[in-house]
């Protein structure tokens, strides 16, 4: 498909190309004889510097790219024909311990995410315009909505809300993320037009006005002086904006004339806008893989430029959820309808998860062309990266859960269960991502002990005897019905059918991501104060606690693999490597399906989480930039069966329905 579709870029831009090249850049136009004022909508159609503008923007999250490939996704926005780059911005990327900054210059774990100003400078190289969309709660299926889990030591803190405890942190990072925004505005010579405030308020189920009231006025007090927004369904109506103060905009997918009527009803004579206008839709694991028609996607997509309004696409390039970043969806405050997104952000976009083209691309790039209110110029699609199926792999070492916990990185004593979030470690900001552990020893079971786990567990458990697996493994979406898993309520399992003394058990808690939409106000993750564990009738106490929470230079260094056990059932680590001789590395995908539950580690780097039996996904994207020549280390944490001996490689992603 991608070949075809190259063959008619080639022909479309040499149809287009004589007339384009003369063309002035973006910023050669809109910025000719100086910069004198920013985007206007105090008319019907937006002005940029006093011309005309309509907003072709495209969605892509700096924080789901592999920084080596911004450039090579902003280069495909922009011959896309779109105007304008639009990003959430992740304060638990630049935050992510209480107090502890990055901003692309502070080391933390996820600090190849970090440099925020680099990515909007590189927009404004490429020829863009750039909507920042700053929250500080962002949603975007991302972990928390943005938010860092450190906030949740804070007793009875109300995140979103006007708290002002909450409110107090909120301006502690504004305080060092404003001034980096604010250099790079439009109006003082950078590429931001437009800063979001807040996001889709209207659908919070406290809709804190105070709030949002605080956040405009931390924004403006910071020196934002480009057009302020809101965006929410039209549903809605004004109830999560700021009529007078905030320009609104709308979120949809479908229904042009519906929403484009009523958002002119709410907000006359202004400019109409679509800040997320969906070519597509997120995956959660244990649904059918997401797409949306390209025609339709099509038509609509017409529509909204010929009216002529404008859009942001989300996503146009919607990427992956790298580590343990993917956020969930959540109706019920106590976990049973506990949704968690996959690794794969792939979101059916114009430009798939990997970065090839799609139908929809092509559709775009010839819309914007027809509709632009501006002629200006269009560089001609960038080169495809070709992607590898690098030769099967054996697996060659393997790591038992008991010495995996031997080499954990902390290790806690306490009397009752403590939920991540409760840890005194990371300077006392907690854990936030992986796995906890609740170890006990030296118990005596009698034969048919019956552990129980009040409430609901935050996501899964598995249960381990002696080292012996005791729960189900995840090979079916139907297993999730089953004790360990978040929809079941006070869960139970037989442990043994004869006496035991002098035993261990494990109680391995995995955070499948917090919730970023719906009740996700308070999310403690690993056992929480309302799980308690009963061995019959008697409570558990005395835990020695450990944090798992693989992070790189801890990855790179365990140490005493042995030898692949083929019998082994249970959680451990397998290793593998892959040795690349020759000058080509760049991307692959690699093909989990014959592995169970757990997550892959690529020198180092928490590539995601895979769970194969539950589907959609089944293959991990793993970029060319982190891999190098000659030896590559790959480790797979597998929960459950010995799966099997080998990693394969893939050209492309695959989706099953389950
Ligand atoms: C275990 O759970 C099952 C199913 O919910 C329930 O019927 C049973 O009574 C529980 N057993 C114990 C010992 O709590």
């Amino acid at each position: 498909m991608a070949f075809n579709f190259r063959i008619l870029l080639g022909l479309f831009s040499l149809i287009t190309l004589g007339a384009s090249a003369d063309l002035p850049t973006l910023y050669e136009y809109y910025t000719e004889g100086g910069i004198n004022s920013g985007l206007s909508v105090d008319q019907p159609q937006f002005t940029l510097n006093g011309k005309t503008i309509n907003i072709y923007s495209g969605g892509m999250h700096y924080f789901r790219v592999p920084p080596e490939l911004w450039q090579d996704r902003l280069r495909k926005l922009r011959a896309a024909g779109l105007n304008t780059v639009e990003t959430y911005i992740a304060w638990n990327i630049h935050e992510p311990q209480d107090g502890v900054f990055d901003f692309g210059d502070g080391g933390t774990e996820l600090g190849a995410w970090a440099d925020l100003a680099g990515f909007i400078r590189m927009a404004q190289e490429e020829d863009l315009f750039v909507i920042v969309r700053p929250g500080p709660y962002i949603c975007a299926e991302w972990e928390f909505g943005g938010f860092p889990s450190w906030l949740l030591k804070n007793d009875g803190i109300e995140v979103r809300t006007n708290d002002p405890t909450f409110m107090g942190y909120v301006q502690r990072y504004f305080d060092q993320l404003l001034p980096i925004l604010s250099e790079l505005q439009f109006t003082k010579g950078g590429p931001i037009i437009m800063v979001q405030v807040e996001n889709e308020l209207g659908f919070s189920w406290r809709k804190d006005i105070d709030y949002l009231q605080g956040v405009y006025d931390m924004i403006v007090a910071g020196g934002i002086v480009e057009l302020l927004s809101s965006g929410d369904g039209v549903g809605s109506g004004t109830s999560g904006s700021l009529p007078g103060l905030l320009f609104q905009t709308i979120d949809f997918g479908s229904d042009v004339t519906g929403n484009f009527g009523a958002l002119e009803e709410l907000q006359p004579n202004k400019p109409l806008m679509a800040m997320e206008f969906y070519p597509g839709w997120l995956d959660h694991w244990s649904d059918q893989h997401q797409t949306r028609d390209s025609n339709e996607f099509r038509n609509n997509y017409e529509q909204i430029l010929a009216w002529p309004g404008s859009a942001n696409l989300y996503m146009f390039h919607g990427g992956t959820n790298f580590g343990f970043t993917n956020g969930a969806n959540n109706g019920d405050g106590d976990n049973s309808n506990y949704q968690p997104v996959t690794t794969s952000y792939d979101y059916d976009a114009p430009l798939t998860e990997a970065g090839d083209y799609s139908a929809k691309y092509d559709a775009i790039r010839e819309l914007t062309q027809k509709y632009s209110a501006a002629q200006t110029y269009t560089p001609d699609p960038p080169q495809l990266i070709e992607r590898r199926v690098y030769s099967t792999i054996d697996v060659n070492g393997q790591l038992k859960f008991e010495d995996i916990l031997r080499q954990a990185p902390d290790k806690i004593d306490s009397d009752v269960p403590l939920s991540m979030e409760k840890l005194p470690i990371n300077q006392n900001s907690g854990q936030t991502y992986g796995y906890i552990v609740y170890h006990r020893e030296g118990l005596n079971i009698p034969a048919n002990s019956v552990l129980t786990i009040t409430g609901h567990v935050r996501d899964t458990v598995m249960v381990l005897v002696n080292g012996v697996l005791l729960s189900n493994a995840l090979t079916s979406s139907d297993h999730l019905n089953d004790f360990g898993y978040w929809r079941i309520e006070n869960g139970n399992i037989t442990l043994t059918t004869e006496d035991l003394n002098d035993a261990t058990l494990d109680l391995i808690v995995e955070n499948w991501g917090r919730v970023g939409f719906g009740n996700f106000y308070y999310q403690f993750k690993g056992l929480i104060d309302s799980n308690q564990v009963f061995l019959n009738d008697e409570e558990l106490n005395s835990w020695t606690i450990y944090p798992l929470e693989f992070k790189r230079s801890w990855n790179r260094n365990l140490a005493d693999w042995g030898a692949v056990e083929e019998s082994q059932s249970g959680p451990a680590l397998y290793k593998a490597t892959l040795t690349i001789d020759d000058n080509d590395i760049t991307d692959t995908f690699i093909d989990m399906r014959s592995w169970i539950r757990g997550f892959v580690i690529v020198n180092g780097i928490v590539l995601g989480r895979y769970a194969s039996g539950l589907g959609p996904q089944q293959a991990m994207y793993l970029p060319g930039p982190w891999l190098q020549k000659g030896d590559n280390e790959i480790i797979v944490f597998e929960h459950s069966l010995w799966p099997g001996s080998q990693i394969v490689f893939s050209k492309d992603s695959i989706f099953e329905t389950p």
